[in-house]
């Protein structure tokens, strides 16, 4: 079929709005109708070469829709289900999906090719070159062809714009705080920038009973925001937040410190570190350059302290139990999604829904299909 994309054709470009062709499923694969795409940070490394994948590139992995075809052998959907997209597939068998580490599948490894895992041929193509997917998915266009391991079934009654953020934003915050970070009750956290990823670890935190939640950003907006998903404290700066901290632990700083900022650099690190009590945990989720190598870090304080320093892909979800989950937390009053938006945009606005996200006006953009 004929249909609409946002195509990223080299580093640097703008995303560009291109008539694309979109093959039909094949075995294991799933058709999906778009409703809406998020515009998460983890796009803009695509534009910028922090995340390096093959180019050119159908932008987009924050999406939910309705299923129109199946390929032969797709047991787990049908046509007409509603699904979100998960931005890691999990294969259920790999040694990590059977684990309980869905969000460190093996078929992860396909994500920087975007090629699809079924037979490593193409689904989107245009001006006769074949378009590689963001995370497998490629959800800046009305549709798209996934592949089985990548669609998680959900309940018809949530509304699809909302479930999208689901895909990616929400459970990474969240799971930042809850499964990555360990949250207790009880406890101090601070979220290191607070956009889509991070007000989610906000709010991740507020529900695992923290009794202080300190949200650092520089843009006064995103702190407002921020006071509404459970932070009781806010700081522009670590600087800041640290003296803050200090203050309000009597010097024994916060259990858990989480960076949620739109880009991790090396340099960022040894303040998040000065934030976390001894036994304290730091969760590094903001996606750092991947030729980065360079870190400040404190290491003597680091072992005579006994800190944790800790990555999180996917907030350690696992999207098969954790987004209906979430989902369901919603519906029942629990979460908040709808708050999460504040501007929508159509497609052919993809640019300007980015420099929206860059100039601090967006908790999170979406785009928004007929
Ligand atoms: N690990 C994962 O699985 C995963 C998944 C999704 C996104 N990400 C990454 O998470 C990060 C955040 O994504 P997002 O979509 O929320 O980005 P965003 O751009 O919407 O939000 C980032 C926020 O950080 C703030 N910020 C920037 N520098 C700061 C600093 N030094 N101190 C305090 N605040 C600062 C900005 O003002 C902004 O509000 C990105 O790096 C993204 O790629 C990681
Ligand atoms: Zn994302
Ligand atoms: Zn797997």
């Amino acid at each position: 079929m004929k249909t609409q994309a946002a195509v990223l054709w080299d580093l640097g470009d703008p995303w560009s709005l291109e008539e694309v062709d979109l093959a039909e499923p094949v075995a294991g694969e799933v058709k999906v109708k778009l409703a809406a795409s998020g515009l998460c940070h983890s796009d803009e490394h695509l534009v910028t070469g922090d995340i390096p994948v093959t180019l050119p590139v159908v932008g987009g992995h924050e999406g939910a829709g309705v299923v129109e075809a199946v390929g032969p052998g797709v047991t787990s959907v049908a046509a007409g289900d509603h699904v979100v997209l998960s931005f890691i597939p999990s294969c259920g068998r790999c040694r990590w999906c059977s684990t309980g580490h869905q969000n460190l599948c093996d078929l992860g490894a396909h994500l920087l090719a975007g090629v699809p895992i079924a037979d490593g041929i193409h689904r989107f193509s245009s001006k006769g070159r074949g378009l590689g997917t963001m995370c497998l998915l490629g959800t800046f266009s009305p549709y798209t062809v996934v592949h089985e391991a990548s669609v998680v079934k959900i309940d018809d009654s949530i509304p699809l714009d909302k479930a999208a953020l689901v895909g990616c934003g929400v459970t990474t915050g969240w799971g930042s705080a809850v499964y990555a970070a360990q949250v207790e009750a009880g406890e101090t956290v601070v979220v290191v920038g607070i956009g889509g990823v991070g007000i989610n670890a906000v709010q991740g935190a507020s529900l695992a009973g923290a009794r202080r939640i300190v949200a650092v950003d520089p843009v006064p907006f995103k702190l407002e925001q921020a006071k509404i998903f459970g932070a009781t404290h806010t700081s522009p700066d670590m600087e800041s937040a640290k003296a803050l901290v200090e203050e309000l632990t009597m010097g024994e700083m916060a259990d858990k410190a989480i960076l949620t900022v739109g880009v991790a650099e090396g340099h960022l690190v040894a303040p998040l570190m000065d934030l976390i009590s001894k036994q304290g945990r730091a969760v590094v989720t903001a996606v750092a350059p991947m030729q980065q190598m360079d870190v400040k870090l404190n290491l003597h304080l680091m072992t005579l302290f006994q800190k944790q320093l800790h990555g999180a892909i996917f907030g350690s979800a696992n999207p098969r139990a954790d987004i209906p989950k979430l989902l369901a937390l919603y519906k029942e009053g629990q979460l908040k999604l709808d708050e999460l938006v504040t501007r929508s945009y159509s497609l052919e606005d993809v640019n300007q829904g980015y420099q929206d996200m860059r100039d601090g006006k967006n908790i999170r953009g979406v785009i928004l299909y007929d």
